[in-house]
């Protein structure tokens, strides 16, 4: 009996020395300690033994259990070591390897002239505010002096949402909503999108941008809109480049302008650009009609002003040399790309 304990002993021992993984340690458990293993069935077939003998023979199966239990727990401190090593080997990161490289984004092009012309504004003092895309009738026309049955409310131009409400064509109404709610000294500018029934081509789109500029204090002259604008020019296209103003008519101003910049391409050379005339024209503008201050509620005896209106992606067309407005609607990586700084 001592012989068959010693040799499950012996051949449970040296399998474990040499065992490397878990599952070949825990079949040994089993097959040696379980419940239906090796040691067991000695203590089960210790009927047949002479009862003075069994204690003894207890003694060394509980020894050999003790033995094989501790080069369990020894072999498995082993395994564990060993496949912690394992896993490090197949995790280890070369730092050294060289790297995917990830493409940069950059900023839109009207993005670029949005924060400019931002900058350029708020530095001369205007501050910058919102108005509803969705606009009442009213402020987009009425408060305007954009009457009834003018030619700018046609439905072929305007998309109406209902009877008094539209997709605002221009940012003007955002002069109407401050000069409604504010007391002068005003000193405003306001972006965003404006909407027209217009079929998209190179120069056209159903949705565009526009910068709008309102100014009204005490003794504001022509002279201050002129001033504001050379400014404006220089700052967004270089020194050199200055406004030439020509007469016009917008209902909201009185008198009105219509306003050209030095062509920013061939500095008033002349060129494919610029016609061959040397000027671009950008924007509109001129004194605000008094009869608009009267319908906001400010006193166009003791209050005068300007304002002014430009299409933003014009402004981006000429500083990037964009020839097809398309360009900047249709987002092609491509194009985009070029605007990195
Ligand atoms: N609202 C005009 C347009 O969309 C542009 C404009 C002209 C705005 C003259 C002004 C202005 O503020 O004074 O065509």
């Amino acid at each position: 009996m001592q012989d068959k304990i010693n040799e499950i002993r012996r051949r449970a021992l040296s399998e474990l020395v040499s065992v490397t993984d878990s599952k070949a340690l825990d079949d040994i458990r089993v097959r040696v300690l379980g419940k239906k293993g090796e040691l067991m069935g000695i203590l089960r077939s210790m009927g047949q033994v002479a009862a003075d003998m069994r204690p003894l023979i207890g003694s060394w199966v509980n020894e050999a259990r003790e033995n094989i239990e501790n080069a369990i727990a020894d072999a498995q401190k082993a395994i564990a070591a060993k496949e912690m090593q394992r896993r490090l080997e197949k995790e280890k990161i070369d730092v050294t390897l060289p790297v995917k490289e990830r493409s940069e984004g950059s900023l839109h092009p009207m993005s670029l002239v949005l924060e400019k012309l931002f900058d350029i504004f708020t530095g001369m003092g205007f501050e910058a505010v919102e108005g509803p895309e969705v606009e009442y009738d009213r402020y987009n026309f009425e408060l305007m002096n954009i009457p009834q049955n003018h030619p700018a409310r046609d439905a072929q131009d305007t998309f109406y949402v209902d009877d008094n409400i539209v997709l605002r064509t221009h940012t003007s109404p955002v002069q109407a909503r401050i000069m409604t709610t504010r007391k002068p000294p005003i000193r405003i500018v306001s972006f965003g999108r404006v909407y027209r029934a217009d079929e998209a081509d190179a120069t056209h789109s159903p949705v565009f941008h526009q910068l709008e500029g309102l100014v009204i204090d005490e003794n504001v002259s022509m002279g201050d809109l002129k001033g504001t604008l050379d400014t404006f020019a220089r700052r967004l296209y270089g020194e050199g480049v200055t406004t030439r103003f020509r007469p016009s008519f917008f209902p909201f101003t009185e008198p009105s302008a219509e306003v050209d910049l030095t062509c920013a391409a061939c500095r008033g050379k002349g060129c494919r650009i610029c016609k061959d005339t040397g000027w671009i024209e950008v924007l509109g503008s001129g004194m605000v009609n008094p009869k608009v201050l009267e319908m906001c509620g400010i006193d166009s005896k003791k209050y005068s002003g300007f304002a002014f209106g430009m299409g933003v992606e014009r402004l981006s067309n000429l500083k990037y040399n964009i020839t097809d407005m398309r360009n900047l609607y249709e987002n092609d990586v491509r194009f985009l790309k070029q605007f990195r700084t």
